[in-house]
């Protein structure tokens, strides 16, 4: 089985050079070098991402890395082909644009494969597989790691194309949390990185919901000297878009004016309740207990029980020590 894994990653890494040879060979590849270029990417990042290109057809994989059923089998196990239900398997990714998913040791474990044109789905990724979990994988980790010998800081974004293109602009500090919303594991491993992780999730209903779980998710990691923080992109736009007419400058002046968690849990947790009754006001107090039950003991977690003791309770010892032993029933 342990040999078997070791050929997992090196096919996978044939696959990866395999993509990028394409882009220098296909038929078709003037098509998709003119769409990265009409993205705004260079060759040198495109090189540096490792992208490359498959061409629309339900062989080209297969004909190349398959030479017997235990190699079909391979494939298929690694999501790189479809068995066909009487037919030879055939490729899972045609016509698309490949970003290689590496894990954090460099090792390619999956990909994801961008359409040139508007045709759906718009991103094709990986399955699941014996070597690609992608709720524990970031995008763009083992890159930002090559291109920073000190990491402080993480921007977590939704997708490929908003780390290439934050790349593209200098900003080579970005990762993507892979389609679903940033998930615990992934946070622990940001954690693990880096003290300080930006959140700047696209500026759409989605992007704000994957926001407040990231927020969610968060909370047993926030200890002090560690924060999360939080950028609202504007509605329509991603961080890709933003970086393309902003630039670099303005762009990090945004990141380094992120809103900080506790920020963004009063807001919203305000946002809910009528501040201007009492019984507004103990909703919101009521409302805050699970969020810092969930918060590890430091100095933070005081602060914000002293403050929402003083703005929103009685302010009184009484009313601070009743919280906290609320809290502490409730964790
Ligand atoms: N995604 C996906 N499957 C889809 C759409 C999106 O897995 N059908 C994931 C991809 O990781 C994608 C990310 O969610 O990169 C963000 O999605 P979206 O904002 O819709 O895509 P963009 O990256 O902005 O796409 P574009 O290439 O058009 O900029
Ligand atoms: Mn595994
Ligand atoms: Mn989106
Ligand atoms: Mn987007
Ligand atoms: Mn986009």
């Amino acid at each position: 089985v342990y040999q078997q894994k070791q050929d997992d990653y090196e096919l996978m890494a044939h696959i990866s050079r395999f993509f990028q040879q394409q882009l220098k060979t296909a038929k078709d590849k003037e098509t998709a070098i003119d769409y990265l270029k009409g993205r705004g990417l260079s060759g040198e990042v495109v090189k540096r991402f490792g992208i490359g290109y498959i061409s629309d057809e339900w062989d080209g994989v297969m004909n190349t890395f398959s030479n017997n059923g235990q190699a079909n089998q391979q494939l298929i196990d690694l999501g790189m082909a479809i068995s066909g239900e009487k037919n030879r398997p055939y490729d899972r990714f045609r016509g698309r644009i490949m970003f290689p998913i590496s894990d954090k040791r460099g090792r390619v474990i999956g990909f994801g494969g961008r359409v040139l044109g508007d045709a759906k789905p718009k991103y094709l990724n990986s399955p699941e597989t014996r070597i690609y979990h992608k709720g524990q994988e970031l995008y763009g980790l083992h890159e930002a790691k090559q291109a920073n010998k000190q990491l402080t800081r993480l921007v977590v974004v939704e997708g490929y194309m908003d780390v290439v293109a934050l790349a593209q602009h200098g900003v080579d500090y970005a990762v993507a949390s892979l389609g679903t919303a940033t998930t615990f594991e992934q946070l622990q491993t940001l954690f693990r990185t880096v003290p300080e992780v930006i959140c700047c999730y696209d500026g759409d209903r989605a992007g704000r919901d994957a926001a407040w779980r990231a927020m969610e998710n968060a909370l047993p990691l926030i200890r002090d000297g560690f924060s999360l923080k939080f950028v609202f992109v504007p509605d329509g736009e991603d961080p890709d878009s933003l970086i393309r007419t902003q630039g670099q400058k303005a762009f990090e002046t945004i990141i380094d004016n992120a809103m900080p968690l506790s920020k963004f849990l009063f807001e919203q947790l305000m946002q809910k309740v009528d501040m201007s009754s009492l019984e507004g006001r103990a909703a919101l107090v009521e409302s805050f207990q699970p969020y810092l039950a969930k918060l590890p003991d430091s100095i933070l977690k005081d602060s914000m029980l002293n403050e929402i003791a003083n703005n929103f309770g009685t302010g009184s010892e009484q009313f601070l020590a009743k919280l906290t032993k609320n809290i502490k029933a409730s964790a």
